[in-house]
């Protein structure tokens, strides 16, 4: 006669553990925050085409994106601006839980904020990437003409003209864009996954049982 199972598999639920192992990675969420023309959206990019041909399954969350979308209804006071992040937060939290390496490019400029997306998401899983530009090499570069829009008074609030932008105390990378290429930013970030192990195969593949 057949021995009973211990539990039965519909009493299990798939762990991030076990979808780790079947991506071959460890998740985990690159939170890219700097002013607006820092470099975000294009060192996003960069990081996402290096961990893919890598063979890394990831996926970029960018903010001007969201915003036409899951965020369409928030505009940029602090409260729209903190609501941004928190629900950005939780959508990375879900690609973590998926096994997913979640690249979010959202200026994010209130250390509250960031601070509450690192608990959302896990200190352990959440990489805070400042990409530090100066404002008067952002508002030179101005690739959406936001900035000159800005001095002119036709866009209330901007970040680094008439809103603060908080810089980072303790980022885990720290990416002078202002000054190296955007290639070579994205190869920092890469480098810093790798010896940090994010990249390497967990070792056991196991379930957990389905919360009660
Ligand atoms: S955040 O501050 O809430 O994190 P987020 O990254 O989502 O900002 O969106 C920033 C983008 O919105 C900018 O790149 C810019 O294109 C656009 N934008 C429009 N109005 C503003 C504003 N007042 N301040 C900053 N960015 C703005």
């Amino acid at each position: 006669m057949k021995e009973k199972a211990d539990f039965n598999d519909e009493e299990l639920v798939p762990s991030r553990e076990c979808r780790e192992r079947f991506l071959k990675q460890h998740s985990a969420t690159l939170w890219l925050t700097g002013l607006s023309g820092s470099g975000k959206s294009t060192v996003a990019c960069g990081v996402e085409k290096k961990l893919m041909v890598a063979g890394h399954l990831c996926y970029v969350l960018d903010g001007d994106d969201v915003r036409r979308g899951l965020n369409r209804d928030l505009g940029f006071s602090p409260r729209d601006r903190s609501e941004n992040i928190r629900r950005v937060a939780e959508v990375a939290r879900l690609l973590n839980e998926a096994g997913l390496i979640a690249i979010v490019a959202f200026i994010s400029p209130y250390r509250k904020d960031r601070e509450e997306a690192r608990k959302i998401i896990g200190p352990d899983r959440f990489i805070e990437v400042f990409l530090d530009a100066s404002i008067e090499i952002c508002e030179k570069r101005d690739p959406k003409g936001l900035y000159q829009k800005a001095r002119a008074g036709l866009v209330a609030e901007f970040t680094g003209v008439s809103a603060p932008y908080e810089v980072p105390e303790a980022p885990m990378v720290h990416l002078k864009t202002g000054e190296e290429s955007a290639e070579l930013s994205a190869t920092r970030v890469y480098e810093y996954l790798n010896q940090k192990f994010f990249l390497k195969t967990p070792g056991k593949f196991f379930y957990r049982r389905k919360e009660q």
